[in-house]
Order: structure tokens, then C-alpha cells, then sequence
């Protein structure tokens, strides 16, 4: 075993999934999974088999389309489990089984009705008959965090006895202080006569908001597996998050010397997947992931951030797969700012007058927080009026259940009145394409988003588009209560960009 190397398990399909709202179907789980071998995981705990049909099911079919990384399923410490576990596991190329029971003295006497040498008999039985199954078999000592040191260590040196090749100490309550879970593993190392034939891991929850730090604590004092999942979430206050442990031992690999098989550009893409398909917003302050993770908004870190990246920043946004860093435009931030940001949407900033643009720009931040891009979008519309050339002059467009939709588009390009009448699949498809047969330009729509303004159907809609010429990305911005002429709108302002 390389001892330099910290084992990555993630669980965000079984302890995440557990989370009410966030339950996938199994096509979804293997497109989870799927991203999570491409990542780099070691091991994906894919679910509980004897919990349901689903979660048996979502096991075998992970297991048959994943085939770098271990897959583990997790049981009680009880036979019936064990089996419907290992039946789960018989596609996995290699398979593990994580067994365990409470033992803390809240889990012994109030959950369990028993007493803490029976439970080590338990587990250790527990042990044994999953090791008839696979040579892999994890053992996790539930609620090891509140659980007394002299008793855990006799427990983990019992299983690793029986054949346990990784032990789980986790902190289920997310309890412990950071120095209390890092003795703890320590205490585990020291005293436990048969450690170095296991691997010790952690699995710590979040309800005190010390899961990460006691992840390393445990990973500073010899745990060489951590239980993760992306985006952190899990029951609870959740899981250890994943970006979070993984980046730490890359930022700081010099002092640390630990290293982990994650590719850190997908943990971004990673994120956004798991996001998605569970209906779990991200935070925007989380850490790595977060919205507002790379975005600076006071003048003095903006200036600083575009002079270095790293007067402000100890990780590159690219190492995990962001593009790049934003600049949060507010009555802060300066002209160099306000420049870049008008640069990245595409305006050519040298053509107008960036101290007319900063005056109205500063206005305009004084009555509103923050600047968005279509706040930019509508004050160069105002700053430049006049500068565009192609401006709508006529829209029509028929639609409906029984017609097929057709839009004709008027456009003055230049001052020339031209006109197109064309079909689509819809009324914004058919005029975008009676514009592309006027404008005559090799573009391709990239995004297309609508928003409302407010809630009403009376309300605005806004639109923001990105188009696609020559390999270069321009931002489109509409805003009208007819959402298809905000949409063209949206399709017209970003064209005028690209002439
Ligand atoms: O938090 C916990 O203790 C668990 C175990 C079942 C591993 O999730
Ligand atoms: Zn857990």
C-alpha cells in the first residue's frame, strides 16, 4: 500500500441519496456514477441492497457499469443483509462489503438492548460471514465519535481479527472537535496491536460544521480513507465534502505530503451533475464549488485579483474546472473592473468611451447591489444608443396548437429596411431563423435562457443568449413582456457584437 496515498470512498449514492428530495432513479445513479470513476474515486458506495428493491437494483447495475473503482454496499450487522449484499455485488469486478453496528453507549443500551461485549461478538460474527462472500470487507463502528477510545480500539482490533481490511470510524452525530477526532484515530493507531493489517477511514458528518476539519484531523493522524460526497450533502447537516478534502490535500501537499487519483479539473462538472439530477442547490459561498467561490467583489481585492491572481486567490478556478475567476461588479469596483467585465461580454471597449461608461455604471451601482451582466448589457444599450446596426423594426409571429409556427422579422441593418418570412419549431426558432436569413452570418445559438423578471404573466421576461461565431462566445440580453421579441431582442444584441 502506498502510504502516501489517501483512499477516496465516495458516498454520495448511498449517505447522500439518503437525503429527502434527493432520491435517484437507477439511470440517473449510473450517470452518477459513471462521472464519479471518471473523477477518480477508489471506491463508490452505491447503495443499501436489502433497504429496497431500487437500492438493490441500482447496485447491480453500477456494478456492471463501472469498472475502475471498488464498489461497496453497505449492510447492518446482520445476515440476511450481508447475503442480499453480496448478490447485489456479483457483477462488481471488485466488491466490497460494509458491515458495522453501534458502539457507542447510546447505541448499545438505547438502540441496540445489549451490552458492549456482545456487540463486539456482533461484529465480529457480522465480519466473518461477509468475509465468506469477499475478500474486501469494511467495518464501521457507528457512532465511534461519542464511542470511548479503550472500547473502540478493542472492537477495531476484534474485526480486523475476523478479517475487516478497512475500519470506518465515524463521527455519525458530526460531534467531535477536530483534536478529539485526531486523537482518536491517533488512539487507534497506537494502541490497536493488529492496525497496520487495515486501513482506518473516516466518515464524518457536518452538524457542527467540523466535517472537513475533522476529515483531516483523522487523515493527519494515519486515516488513509476518506467517506466523502460531493457537494457535501447527506443526512443532516450532511457529509465531508469531497472538493473540500480533496483540494485541501492538493493546496497543501508540500506540508502534508498526501496525495489522492482525483482528477481535480472534473470536480467542478462533478459538482453541477450531482446538483442537478438531486435538486440540491449549492450554497454560493461553499467552498470550491459555491457560486461565489471565485468572486471577488471588493474594489481592493478586484484590482488585486486582476493585477495576480493569487494576491487573493490560494487556488487556481481552473484546477477544479472553473473557467476562470469573476469580478462581482458593485459601487466598489473601479474602471479596470468594469473593463474586464465589459471585455469578457464581448464589447469592444476601446470603440466607446469607458469614462461616460463608469459614470453611468456608478450611478446605476448606487441604486442597485450588485451589477449583473444584463445590467451591463441594457446600460451599453443606453451608453451606445444609437451605435447599433441592426436594430428590429417589425416582428410577427403566428402560433398555436393547430398551425405551424411562422414569424416575419423586419430588421434595419444600416440604416436598410430588410425583411424574412420563415417556419420553425416554434415561434423564437422560425424568427431567429428569418434573422439568420437577412443577417446571413455563420452563428450557432449555444444557450438560451428566460427568465422572469417578477412572477406575474403580465411580468418581463428577460433573455439571455450566447452565440457562437468563429470560435468566440457573445452575450445576448432582451428584456420585454412578449417573451419571443425579448428573445429576438436577446439574438439581435449579441449579433450586433459579433459585426
Ligand atoms: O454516519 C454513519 O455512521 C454511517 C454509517 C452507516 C457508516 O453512515
Ligand atoms: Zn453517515
Amino acid at each position: 500500500m502506498d502510504n502516501n496515498k489517501v483512499y477516496i470512498f465516495d458516498t454520495t449514492l448511498r449517505d447522500g441519496e439518503q437525503v429527502p428530495g434527493c432520491q435517484l432513479n437507477t439511470i440517473e445513479k449510473i450517470e452518477v456514477a459513471k462521472a464519479l470513476e471518471a473523477l477518480g474515486v477508489d471506491i463508490i458506495e452505491a447503495g443499501f441492497p436489502v433497504s429496497s428493491p431500487g437500492d438493490f437494483n441500482s447496485v447491480v447495475e453500477i456494478s456492471k457499469a463501472v469498472s475502475r473503482p471498488t464498489i461497496c454496499a453497505l449492510t447492518r450487522a446482520v445476515e440476511k443483509d450481508i447475503e442480499v449484499a453480496a448478490e447485489a455485488l456479483k457483477y462488481a469486478k471488485r466488491g466490497r462489503i460494509h458491515t458495522g453496528i453501534g458502539t457507542s453507549d447510546f447505541h448499545i443500551y438505547h438502540k441496540l438492548n445489549s451490552n458492549p461485549d456482545e456487540i463486539i461478538e456482533r461484529a465480529v460474527k457480522a465480519v466473518k460471514y461477509a468475509k465468506r462472500f469477499v475478500e474486501d470487507v469494511e467495518f464501521y463502528a457507528e457512532d465511534a465519535g461519542r464511542t470511548e477510545n479503550a472500547y473502540l480500539a478493542r472492537v477495531v482490533e476484534a474485526v480486523i481479527k475476523a478479517g475487516a481490511t478497512v475500519i470506518n470510524i465515524p463521527d455519525t452525530t458530526g460531534y467531535t472537535f477536530p483534536y478529539e477526532f485526531g486523537e482518536k484515530i491517533k488512539y487507534l493507531m497506537d494502541h490497536v496491536s493488529n492496525v497496520d493489517k487495515a486501513i482506518i477511514s473516516t466518515h464524518c458528518h457536518n452538524d457542527l460544521g467540523m466535517a472537513t476539519a475533522n476529515t483531516i484531523a483523522g487523515v493527519l493522524n494515519g486515516a488513509r480513507q476518506v467517506e466523502v460526497t460531493i457537494n457535501g450533502i447527506g443526512e443532516r447537516a450532511g457529509n465531508t465534502s469531497l472538493e473540500e478534502v480533496v483540494m485541501i490535500l492538493k493546496s497543501r501537499e508540500k506540508v502534508m505530503g498526501l496525495t489522492t487519483d482525483i482528477d481535480t479539473k472534473k470536480i467542478y462538472k462533478t459538482s453541477r451533475l450531482v446538483s442537478t439530477l438531486m435538486n440540491m442547490p449549492v450554497q454560493a459561498n461553499k467552498a470550491i464549488v459555491g457560486r461565489n467561490a471565485f468572486a471577488h467583489s471588493s474594489g481592493i481585492h478586484q484590482d488585486g485579483v486582476l493585477k495576480n491572481r493569487e494576491n487573493y486567490e490560494i487556488i487556481d478556478p481552473v484546477e477544479v474546472g472553473i473557467g476562470e475567476s469573476s469580478i462581482v461588479l458593485t459601487a466598489r469596483s473601479g474602471r479596470a473592473a468594469l473593463k474586464h467585465r465589459l471585455e469578457v461580454l464581448g464589447y469592444d471597449i476601446e470603440k466607446n468611451n469607458i469614462d461616460k461608461i463608469y459614470t453611468d455604471f456608478l450611478e446605476l451601482a448606487d441604486r442597485k447591489k450588485n451589477i449583473t451582466d444584463e445590467d451591463l448589457s441594457i446600460l451599453m444599450g443606453e451608453t451606445t444608443k444609437g451605435q447599433d446596426k441592426i436594430k428590429l423594426n417589425f416582428l410577427q409571429v403566428v402560433s398555436g396548437k393547430t398551425t405551424i409556427p411562422m414569424a416575419t422579422v423586419r430588421l434595419d441593418v444600416n440604416g436598410k429596411i430588410m425583411s424574412a418570412t420563415e417556419s420553425g419549431d416554434g415561434p423564437v426558432d422560425a424568427a431567429i431563423k428569418a434573422i439568420k436569413s437577412i443577417i446571413n452570418k455563420e452563428v450557432i445559438l449555444e444557450e438560451f435562457l428566460i427568465q422572469a423578471i417578477t412572477r406575474g404573466s403580465d411580468d418581463m421576461g428577460k433573455v439571455h443568449m450566447q452565440l457562437e461565431h468563429k470560435h468566440k462566445i457573445y452575450y445576448g440580453f432582451g428584456a420585454d413582456t412578449d417573451i419571443v421579441t425579448a428573445s429576438v431582442e436577446a439574438y439581435i444584441d449579441a449579433l450586433n457584437k459579433i459585426i
